[in-house]
């Protein structure tokens, strides 16, 4: 094992946990980091392989942008990750900037990037109310938002399959916060075409695609305070209502978008959620996991401890469910995340919500991903589906 490939150095760990401390204390300081911290190299298994060895898919969200112009990014993603999620390149703002006809190119390039680096390609997303085009609101309607979801859907599920893994076929339906008695979210697709929009988005992907498995991806399920517990009754409710109408769908994807500020997370009433999704015979993935970190202490190593505690207690808990059987974070390295331009600091300090860092070294988010990982006990059951791993 080569010197540079140490995680973290004395020299990084004096920087990020000793900073303006001596003798005694920083005697004291050094006494409290595990012994792993110095000695973890990049030699180290991957997550990817740290996952597939319990029957777990591991991977990242990425862009076309950051993977085609940073080589040590695009050479780190593909050693970590099993299967990659674009960002953007697959929602309808990106894909049909023009009323007229569709641009397929980023996202052509990151499935044969996915292709050439073995990498799984997951779809996000085909039906969200967000990130529409600026044309779409004035020309779909309610005489044609039916033929537009289906030819949406036909189009683009269709040119990619059999290359998908998994399509995150409506995206965030649940926001109980809109009032309506089935908690369904008020968007241009609820709105034009009524509860059942929902229903002939996944008969339409299953057309086009029959490979993929379909899910139904939904945010906000993770925390269960009083303001969040309609998330999960009415995604429960969506669920009970797809399967008994023999709607092809097969998993729940739940975002983990995780926040401290949210409220505790109570282990045993998500344990719970999680059973009763399985108990319907769907399949979980957690599609989109980062912590959120503007609300945490500035100093590094403290930030970064957080977080990671984060991490481990949100994935033990999911992991220990044996239908969650894929994890995705939203954004592998710190480099490029959402949060830069949707959850910045006050303190202007660059987010660390992810487990690699700036550098694409390994942090202590990622150290938890990985004990998570190689804790798990083996799975005793089979999925429902045969999923593929490179390892
Ligand atoms: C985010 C992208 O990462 C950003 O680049 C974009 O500006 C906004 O959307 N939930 C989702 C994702 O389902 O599609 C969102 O992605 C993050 C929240």
């Amino acid at each position: 094992m080569k010197n540079h490939q140490i995680l973290f150095s004395r020299r990084d760990f004096l920087k990020h946990f000793g900073k303006g401390l001596t003798g005694a204390a920083l005697t004291a300081a050094l006494a409290q980091i595990p012994s792993w911290v110095m000695a973890q190299t990049i030699d180290d298994p991957p997550l990817r392989t740290r996952a597939a060895r319990k029957g777990i898919l591991f991977g990242a969200e990425a862009m076309q942008s950051e993977l085609i112009a940073d080589h040590e990014f695009a050479t780190h993603f593909i050693n970590e990750c099993g299967i990659l999620v674009p960002g953007n390149e697959l929602k309808w703002h990106m894909l049909r900037p023009t009323s007229s006809g569709f641009n397929f190119q980023p996202a052509d390039w990151l499935a044969s990037f996915a292709q050439n680096a073995n990498l799984q390609l997951r779809g996000h997303t085909l039906i969200w109310g967000d990130s529409l085009p600026a044309w779409f609101m004035n020309t779909v309607k309610d005489n044609n938002a039916a033929s537009y979801l289906k030819d949406h859907i036909a189009a683009v599920a269709g040119r990619y399959a059999g290359q998908v893994h998994s399509w995150d076929v409506v995206n965030e339906p649940i926001m109980p916060w809109d009032g309506r008695s089935d908690g369904l979210r008020n968007s241009v697709w609820l709105k034009t075409l009524g509860p059942n929009y929902i229903d002939m988005a996944f008969e339409a992907a299953a057309a086009a695609d029959p490979e993929a498995l379909l899910v139904l991806n939904q945010n906000f399920l993770e925390y269960d305070a009083p303001k969040w517990t309609g998330f999960r009754t009415k995604t429960l409710q969506l669920l009970e209502r797809l399967k008994s109408s023999n709607v092809p769908i097969h998993a729940l994807g739940i975002q983990a978008h995780l926040r401290s500020d949210y409220g505790e997370f109570n282990q045993e009433s998500f344990r719970n959620f999680l059973h009763e999704v399985a108990n319907m015979g769907l399949m979980i993935m957690i599609t989109e996991l980062d912590v959120y970190d503007a609300n945490l202490p500035l100093e590094t190593g403290l930030r970064d401890s957080l977080v990671a505690g984060q991490y481990e207690e949100f994935l033990s808990v999911a992991l220990n469910e044996p239908a969650v059987n894929t994890v995705i974070t939203w954004g592998l390295s710190d480099k490029y995340t959402w949060y830069t331009d949707n959850g910045a600091r006050a303190d202007n300090s660059p987010v660390r919500p992810l487990p690699l860092d700036d550098g694409f070294n390994r942090k202590l988010a990622w150290k938890a991903m990985a004990d998570v990982f190689d804790n798990k006990p083996p799975v005793k059951i089979k999925a429902p589906r045969d999923f593929h791993f490179k390892d």
